[in-house]
């Protein structure tokens, strides 16, 4: 809180008190912008009470809200939001455009009580979308650091568009069985950095979508979830590809995958190239490591094609535990695309105390060290 910092939003804690769930579409999101309730940017004026008002407002609107924070420097001390007379069970906060500047959020926690949306998704009625709790789109130079996101109804955290984001101890938390809560999904955007941080829901932990570059995930603890995936990728004709992604010191339990590249089998431009992934450790986990390139559910939209994505330079250093499935390492690549330059040094997976075994269509590559299962590169 040293006045000398350069953090511009400083949010103490953020509880989001939720009672019901309102039945009104998200398209008519009602959106409260700091701005009308007299928030300055700038940075050097206090905004906390214009951020308590529109916070205010957003839960005491019937559907389901937004409170969005347009480009600029936003100062907040010490600012308490949610409590127990917010009534609304939808609120996201939207961040935005915070150019070339960095803006800090500190601490505190998103609860978004997801439960009642994921009964109604689970039993298969139609039930509203569900919110975000927390998106980042088009803004550059933003640092989370500490903060805890808890039963989110749909992704805990969105960063879409930006550059230079950096997500740090934090914990990230849903039930295995809550549908669509991702931990984190990053797409079109570079330079995002998440470390020491727990992240265990019921959908991936961390997601890479279209258009994303230069990502740095270390040091985490993933599961319950569906892993860290890169995809799905490759639903659209034209689409950006996805180079330069680390993963490294990772721990998975019980997870679906572990590392997953996913693409759609459909016609696409798009790409995955250098990708490195090193030092994890998988503790029962379904597919350790995956590459599925002929994704699609319910073969609708997709079911006699394949995918365009080329897939390139993918490495597998040092990853080690154990397989829940016999099929421990499966590079399922593209016929039209097949899969090249994957490494594998130092892989020593098991399953049930017995061999398991490697499964290759349509890739190459190569591999070095202990491999177990014996690579079918
Ligand atoms: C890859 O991304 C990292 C950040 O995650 C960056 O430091 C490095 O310079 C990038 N490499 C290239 C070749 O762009
Ligand atoms: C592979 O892992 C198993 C079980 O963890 C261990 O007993 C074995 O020594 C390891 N093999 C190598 C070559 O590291």
């Amino acid at each position: 809180m040293a006045a000398k910092t350069n953090i511009q939003i400083f949010i103490l804690i953020i509880t989001i008190q939720l009672f019901y769930y309102p039945s009104s579409s998200l398209a008519a999101n009602p959106t409260y912008n700091v701005q009308s309730f007299g928030a300055k940017s700038g940075g050097s004026s206090d905004c906390t009470k214009a951020f308590l008002s529109a916070w205010g407002a957003a839960c005491a609107a019937t559907s389901p809200a937004t409170i969005y924070v347009p480009p600029g420097r936003y100062l907040l001390r010490n600012a308490y939001f949610g409590g127990k007379l917010c009534k609304n069970s939808a609120i996201t906060i939207r961040i935005d455009g915070t150019l070339g500047r960095r803006s800090s959020i500190f601490g505190g926690t998103l609860d978004a009580q997801g439960t009642k949306l994921w009964a109604c998704k689970n039993s298969g009625k139609s039930c509203p979308k569900g919110a975000t709790s927390l998106a980042f789109y088009n803004s550059e130079n933003i640092e989370i650091n500490g903060l805890a996101s808890l039963n989110s109804q749909k992704f805990h955290i969105l960063v879409d568009g930006c550059k230079s984001v950096k997500m740090i101890n934090m914990k990230i938390s849903a039930p295995a069985n809550s549908p669509n809560t991702d931990g984190i999904h990053i797409q079109q955007s570079s330079e995002v950095t998440v470390m020491n941080t727990h992240i265990g829901t019921g959908d991936d932990c961390i997601s890479v979508g279209p258009g994303s570059s230069n990502l740095w995930i270390e040091n985490l603890a993933c599961g319950p979830g569906h892993g860290i995936s890169i995809g799905s990728l490759g639903w659209d004709l034209e689409e950006a590809g996805v180079q330069n992604v680390t993963v490294k010191t990772v721990t998975f339990t019980g997870t679906e995958n572990g590392v997953r590249v996913k693409t759609w089998a459909r016609p696409s431009n798009g790409f995955v190239k250098n990708v490195l992934f090193q030092h994890l450790v998988v503790v029962n986990v379904e597919n350790p490591i995956i590459i599925d390139q002929n994704y699609c559910p319910d073969h609708q939209n997709c079911p006699t094609q394949g995918s365009g994505v080329k897939i390139s330079d993918v490495a597998y250093e040092d990853i080690h535990g154990t397989s829940a499935t016999q099929v421990a390492v499966k590079f399922d690549c593209s016929k039209k695309n097949p899969c090249s330059g994957i490494t594998l040094d130092g892989v020593n997976l098991s399953y049930r105390d017995k061999a398991a075994t490697a499964s290759c269509a349509n890739a190459a590559g190569s591999a070095a060290g202990v491999v177990r299962p014996t690579s079918c590169l």
